[in-house]
């Protein structure tokens, strides 16, 4: 499987809805740099195929990431993406009843956070 092409595909897409996409991701990341340095530990939160996270590692090689989302499709491009990468944890979990454990004590930059405690528990 191509999994550079799927995340292409999935950011032409997503790009289709926010033209500003990429910028937003560029000032995420210039707030995350400003608060937390060049090794952030991010929590990517309903990170889909983990474009914020890719970003995130190209821009900061020595941070570590949790990508944490719902969709079973978008996950499985975001394991296949990161496979192998020991920066990067991919979980499966519903926002919306399994909020991250110690969710107050998250620092959360629109979908790209810096944890300020242990990540959330993988259910998969
Ligand atoms: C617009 S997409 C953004 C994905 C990614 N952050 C990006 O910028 O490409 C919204 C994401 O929220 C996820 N999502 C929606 N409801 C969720 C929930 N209850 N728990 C976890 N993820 C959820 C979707 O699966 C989807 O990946």
């Amino acid at each position: 499987m191509d999994w550079t092409e799927w995340q292409q595909r999935w950011d032409a897409q997503q790009q289709a809805y926010l033209p500003d996409r990429e910028e937003r991701f560029t000032a995420v990341l210039d707030a995350v740099e400003a608060a937390c340095g060049r090794a952030p530990r991010v929590l990517d939160l309903a990170g889909g195929t983990g474009s914020i996270t890719r970003r995130v590692l190209a821009r900061f090689p020595a941070s570590t990431s949790v990508v944490l989302d719902v969709d079973a499709a978008l996950l499985a491009i975001a394991r296949g993406t990161f496979d192998g990468d020991p920066r990067v944890r991919v979980c499966s979990a519903d926002l919306a009843t399994q909020p991250p454990a110690g969710s107050n004590s998250w620092v959360s930059l629109a979908a790209a956070s810096t944890p300020c405690s242990p990540p959330p528990p993988c259910t998969g």
